[in-house]
């Protein structure tokens, strides 16, 4: 616990390199907003939530350095199109007259709301749980102790976690290496298995909740999330396994009507023909790497934000503070 990895520091944003993680802890420091647009393009900051409070202190920067503002807003907004938080982060920043103030509120905003959405998840853990997830979405992917990740750690913390089953999560390997990182760390009862076992993990051992993070959640609950989330839900909901989203409302994108209309990123081959910077494909290997997938909402039994556990029929266009656009 207590990992914090973006911190405002003497006029600088300190990031803490993701890329180097589990081996090593490099941080950059990043002192323009073309940096931290850098580290969240490459993905040396990633996750929904962090992105965004990444993205608000690059804004923060900008505004310090006099630079123009609006290239720094669309040139931050470019790097990662799905998440949510990222536009809305940079639309609240530009519009306050102090960016760097509204930065850390921001990101102390996030933080709670990550605490009140592990205690709300938690209430989704039956005890002597077996709990699902995909990606990483605890520390290092939000503020505090994360969305996903932060329900599966409150559901510990108060004794109803028998064990946390952890997809690998190809290509980037975020389950693998970040969220077993981050539990290692807690003592919390974990095991990691390939993406393409999940059906069979539930078929096999069986599961009472499957909880994943999210990127964007469109109005009607539609949900774009790291690719193999979708399988997921099928998987789930073939076998009778709750499948919830948890994300705080910054995540919820009241604009966008539905799934269809979220842009999904598409990442460079490499990611898949290169593990860690090995070549594992034959040259010239055609690919299709899209970063993200959408589940439906129909396959979405739960969406746990810091104002609570949303059932279905989902209509976040009515039922959000508009005060979070
Ligand atoms: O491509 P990434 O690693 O940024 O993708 C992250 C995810 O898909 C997370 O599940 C999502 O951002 C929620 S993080 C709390």
């Amino acid at each position: 616990m207590g990992l914090e990895p973006v911190r405002w520091e003497n006029g600088r944003l300190r990031i803490l390199d993701q890329r180097h993680l589990p081996e090593r802890e490099e941080w950059i420091e990043a002192a323009t907003w073309e940096q931290v647009a850098e580290a969240i393009r490459e993905m040396a900051v990633r996750g929904a939530p962090l992105i965004g409070v990444a993205a608000a202190y690059g804004l923060a920067l900008a505004r310090r350095s006099g630079a123009d503002e609006q290239a720094a807003r669309r040139g931050l907004a470019e790097t990662r199109p799905t998440a949510a938080n990222l536009s809305k982060a940079l639309a609240r920043v530009a519009r306050a007259d102090d960016p760097l103030a509204e930065a850390e509120a921001l990101h102390e905003e996030e933080r709670r709301a990550c605490e009140a959405i592990g205690r709300h998840g938690a209430s989704l853990v039956p005890e002597d749980a077996v709990v699902l997830t995909i990606c990483s979405t605890g520390s290092l992917a939000a503020p505090g102790i994360g969305t996903a990740l932060g329900v599966i750690r409150t559901a510990h913390r108060e004794g109803k976690l028998k064990e946390a089953v952890l997809l690998e999560t190809r290509p980037r390997l975020q389950g693998l290496r970040l969220n077993a990182w981050e539990l290692l760390r807690d003592g919390v009862p974990f095991r990691v298995i390939p993406d393409g076992a999940a059906a069979w993990w539930m078929d096999r051992m069986g599961a009472d909740l499957v909880i994943t993070g999210a990127d964007r959640i469109a109005a009607n609950g539609d949900t774009a999330n790291k690719i193999g989330t979708y399988a997921l839900a099928l998987a789930a909901n073939e076998y009778g396994v709750t499948f919830a989203v948890a994300a705080p409302t910054s995540t919820i994108d009241r604009m966008t009507p539905t799934g269809d209309e979220i842009p999904i990123e598409e990442r460079p081959p490499e990611e898949v023909t290169r593990v860690r910077g090995v070549a594992v494909a034959p040259e010239g290997c055609p690919v299709w790497n899209p970063a993200f997938d959408v589940t439906p909402a129909p396959f979405i039994n739960r969406i746990v934000t810091e104002g609570g556990v949303h059932s279905p029929p989902y209509d976040f266009a009515k039922s959000l503070s508009p005060t979070w656009p």
